[in-house]
């Protein structure tokens, strides 16, 4: 084994002080900003919530993971092949992998010398790369990942399941199982080949591209993602699902893997994947992926559904409101991604607004008459189910603005953002509202926005229209606003 056993301390610092922009640790601090070692990458993309989530001097663009997993002894090991370009001279550069033994790094073919520290793994290649250079860097690991408990109190990364294990990465889950630029910023494709024991499936992303059975029953199952995926909406679950596969009307591939336990409780709903897709390429404009479906493991294993890329996980049988939020999470939040943590309104609040459009337009209340239920503070319908929604919990900072790393999932950043939505819709009407809504994705399709990106294209789409206090009081400003 090649490891780096040097300090930072002996890094060679040029007298240049370099301007910090970033916020960062102290340990961070000493080579990304401070310290002026032009050729290290940095250890952090400098997000405002998690500011060590990412690195910095080099852009992913695949992902190449083999893996083997064994429920019984809780083993994962395998390899991932990281295909970046180094964005400036490279010395050194950064991955983030939590737990886990790395046996091996190369770069290119030659061995490379690494070295941990918390979720950063630095890596010095035998020779520099250069500005612009693509290189190929292996990590060769193995171990029982960790389940990880985000700020605000919730389980991400590797979870347990009866039988097997799902991977849920938001925000910074995923680094507990490949070592990664885990920041949303950095998206790339991916090829996801996993080895399970006999009897079990591996799902992931993308579309699955072949499976081989070994004499001893093992399965490998070889998943692609061709479009650009962010880290966090990577996958991957192991267990006896039942396999369910179709296509849409318009030829779109269909994969839903269900736990044998929730079969019956979710065929009636996931049938309607088809239709809830046609739906939303109707009202979002044409869908961004090669494939659809859903991954549906026990409840309990998570607390909240997620938005994986191509088939979003659900901790149970969903209802339809959270199958179309997900889904709908697909065009805002997967393929139009936040480029901070910070802007995560821009998923949440869009895909909370789907749902009140598919209210609206299967017999359930207007969105007209959710966003006043909301305003007023009263009990509304969400999806089916009657949630009491908190006057107090809605208003309590602004969509655009959460009070830190553990609100990123508050109701502000869901219900108020989609009554920003709503107030841009009022303000230009329906034809131009769903112009924006259509052109938005398909402006940053496959890419990565800011809160800022967003209020320029409306303003751009209906230049006759005011929006100054839409933006000032629903979007930035505390409190409730004083006119709905
Ligand atoms: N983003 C997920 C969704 O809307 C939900 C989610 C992910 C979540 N992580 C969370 C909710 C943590 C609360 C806490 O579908
Ligand atoms: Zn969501």
């Amino acid at each position: 084994m090649v490891s780096w056993p040097r300090r930072i301390a002996d890094v060679p610092r040029s007298s240049v002080i370099v301007p910090c922009v970033l916020v960062l640790t102290l340990t961070s601090a000493l080579t990304a900003c401070g310290g002026g070692d032009d050729a290290a990458g940095a250890p952090g993309l400098g997000d405002p919530y998690f500011p060590k989530a990412g690195n910095g001097g080099y852009d992913v663009s695949h992902y190449a993971l083999t893996l083997s997993y064994d429920p019984g002894s809780r083993k994962l090991r395998g390899s991932a092949r990281i295909t970046a370009r180094a964005t400036r001279g490279l010395d050194s550069f950064h991955l983030d992998l939590k737990g886990l033994d790395v046996t091996g790094v190369q770069v290119g073919d030659r061995d490379a010398r690494w070295s941990r520290a918390g979720q950063e793994l630095t890596v010095r290649p035998r020779t520099g790369l250069d500005r612009g250079e693509t290189f190929r860097t292996t990590v060769r690991y193995a171990g029982t990942p960790e389940t990880l408990t985000d700020p605000d109190g919730s389980r991400e990364g590797w979870l347990r399941t009866a039988r097997g294990a799902v991977a849920l990465g938001e925000p910074v889950g995923s680094m507990t199982w490949f070592p990664g630029n885990h920041h949303p910023s950095d998206k790339a494709s991916y090829d996801i080949t996993v080895t399970v024991p006999k009897g079990l499936s591996a799902v992931s992303n993308g579309e699955l591209r072949s499976v081989t059975t070994a004499a001893d029953g093992r399965r490998t199952f070889a998943w692609h993602t061709a479009e650009p995926m962010a880290s966090h909406a990577a996958t991957l679950a192991v267990g006896a699902y039942d396999i369910t596969r179709g296509r849409t009307k318009g030829g779109l591939p269909v994969y839903v893997a269900v736990d044998p336990s929730q079969s019956a409780a979710s065929a009636k709903v996931l049938a309607r994947i088809p239709e809830v897709m046609d739906w939303e390429a109707y009202n979002f404009g044409p869908y961004p992926f090669s494939s659809t479906g859903a991954v549906v493991d026990r409840p309990g294993v998570a607390g909240y559904a997620l938005e994986t890329q191509n088939r979003p996980f659900f901790p149970g049988a969903p209802d339809i409101g959270t199958l179309v939020h997900e889904l709908a999470h697909q065009w805002f939040g997967d393929s139009v991604t936040p480029v901070s943590w910070r802007d995560m309104w821009l998923n949440e609040g869009f895909a909370t607004y789907a749902e009140w459009l598919w209210q609206e337009d299967h017999d359930g209340d207007t969105a007209d008459e959710t966003f006043d239920a909301l305003y007023r503070g009263d009990h509304h319908d969400v999806g089916g189910a009657v949630a009491a929604v908190d006057d107090k919990a809605v208003w309590a900072f602004p969509p655009a603005r959460p009070p830190g790393p553990a609100h990123i999932s508050d109701s502000p950043v869901y219900e108020r953002g989609a009554m920003v939505l709503h107030k841009i819709r009022r303000t230009v009407g329906d034809d131009t509202f769903y112009d924006i809504v259509q052109g938005w994705a398909a402006a940053h399709r496959h890419g990565n926005a800011s809160t800022a990106d967003f209020t320029a294209y409306v303003e751009k789409k209906a230049p006759d229209k005011d929006f100054g206090e839409i933006w000032k009081d629903w979007l930035y400003g505390d409190g409730r606003p004083a006119r709905p």
